[in-house]
């Protein structure tokens, strides 16, 4: 097997040509924005390199920056320019079901030339982002994903100190340009999903910032990946933990291991108060990558205050009533012989090829006529899922946040901070809890794209 995580390519030289890019705002009043899905060239290699046809929301990669204050109600006025048909999901948003953007489950996917206008309240502060949830694999792949930044009723950092970092890997080919005609690659569907060989940082390679020493920062970091897990270690430029999945740490935190684990899909707020320069690597090699580079500046300031997140009321879960469900993860490359059934039909080797189904829940794979569980409204659920693959996946509950309440193998983080998605490695058993309170059609599905679309998706409701 081919592990692509060795063969990414390394940027030409540690400080780069590229200045940081800011990301532009979509804004048509404070709470309005537009987004139009279509197709758009953007230079993803060197700067001398062609273009790659990608598909981006306002012809940016990523996507225009939706930002509002917690408690907002939002309305995106989407158009859909593409040649097939799409959805926008807002990731990690306590969302009104009717807007939470999958096709085929909350809503008919967006026709070509066709508009949806997205209206929804954002209870909660913190980092989010919005994809594409039609074909995702395809879509988000190529581009179509964008960061959602709910700001606290007081801002805690100021703009110049709070920067979105969206990080994904793309898989070029040459002279540098995004190879398309790879999506939907069998192998990588039952293997580790897509994994790129060159990284972009808000869609720059290793882009530069200047910092202020000792001012504090917040870098708010976003796996935009199709299925990359990055690897990163804030011990190496003294960062705490201030939030993962958008939902604020009681308070910051050193981590005391090393490295962190940004799955697909998953975020990480930072809090830096630099000293010396430094770089943000990704470090599961034993040569690290450098994906963005920050330059510090000027005399060192007074120790800064650094103002506490907002703490998001997400209700606790009832441990001692919960409704117990399992989930058992197989299938894929490495997985012995699984029974699959897939639309009502038991699949046969050889019907591998026309369904590119190669994993399952419970033994489906995908979604079936049936939730895979139905919750009361507010009912406590423990989820244990069990991963009986050979691969690590990244699995996400829609439309709530849960914490991870144990895990074999390893501790659960301190606190049990909440999450919207968690990794699980081979073999592994992962509970988390949630108090269902949010009705509607819910996905469970693996972050991991590819994954996701060969299978490893289900869905329950909230009744
Ligand atoms: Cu960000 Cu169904 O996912
Ligand atoms: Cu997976």
């Amino acid at each position: 097997m081919i592990n692509r995580r060795n063969f990414i390519i390394r940027t030409a030289a540690l400080v780069s040509a590229v200045q940081f890019p800011a990301l532009s705002l979509a804004r048509t009043s404070a709470t309005e924005f537009e987004l139009i899905a279509g197709p758009a060239r953007k230079k993803l290699f060197r700067p001398d390199a062609e273009a790659s046809d990608v598909w981006a929301y306002n012809s940016e990669v990523p996507g225009p920056e939706i930002r509002v204050n917690k408690g907002d109600r939002i309305r995106v006025r989407f158009t859909n320019n593409l040649e097939e048909p799409t959805s926008v999901h807002w990731h990690g948003i306590r969302i009104d079901n009717a807007m939470d953007g999958v096709s085929g489950l909350t809503q008919e996917p967006v026709q070509p030339g066709a508009s949806f206008l997205y209206d929804f309240e954002a209870p909660d502060a913190g980092t989010y982002w919005y994809h594409a949830h039609n074909k995702s694999w395809n879509e988000v792949g190529r581009g179509l994903y964008g960061p959602l930044i709910i700001d606290e009723p007081e801002k805690p950092f100021d703009d110049l100190h709070d920067i979105t970092l969206v990080i994904d890997d793309w898989r070029l080919r040459q002279p540098g340009v995004l190879d398309t005609e790879s999506f939907g690659s069998l192998m990588d569907w039952s293997h580790g999903g897509r994994l790129g060989n060159w990284i972009t940082v808000n869609g720059e390679p290793a882009p530069a910032m200047v910092l202020k020493r000792g001012e504090a920062y917040r870098l708010r970091l976003i796996n935009a990946a199709n299925s990359r897990v990055f690897e990163i270690d804030p011990n190496r430029f003294d960062a705490k933990v201030l939030a993962y999945d958008g939902q604020a740490l009681p308070e910051p935190i050193n981590l005391g291991y090393a490295p962190a684990m940004l799955g697909p899909a998953q975020r990480m707020d930072l809090l830096v108060v630099p000293r010396e320069s430094f770089v943000l690597e990704e470090v599961s090699s034993n040569d690290p990558l450098v994906m963005a580079e920050f330059k510090v500046e000027g005399d060192a300031a007074a120790a800064p205050a650094t103002p506490p997140l907002t703490i998001n009321a997400i209700p606790e879960p009832d441990i001692a009533n919960a409704q117990r469900v399992k989930v058992v993860m197989e299938g894929g490359a490495m997985g012995g012989f699984v029974e699959i059934t897939y639309q009502g039909k038991k699949l046969q080797r050889e019907d591998v090829q026309s369904t590119r189904q190669t994993w399952a829940f419970n033994g489906v794979a995908n979604l079936a006529s049936d939730p895979q569980f139905v919750a009361e409204r507010g009912q406590t659920i423990i989820l244990e899922t069990v991963n009986r693959t050979a691969w690590v996946h990244a699995m996400h509950v829609h439309g709530h946040h849960f914490r991870v309440i144990s895990r074999s193998g390893s501790e659960v983080d301190e606190g049990e901070p909440w999450r919207d998605t968690f990794l699980i490695g081979p073999e592994q058993t992962t509970n988390i809890a949630f108090v269902a309170d949010n009705p509607g059609k819910w996905l469970y599905h693996c972050h991991m794209l590819e994954h996701a679309a060969a299978g490893m998706t289900t869905w329950f409701t909230v009744a």
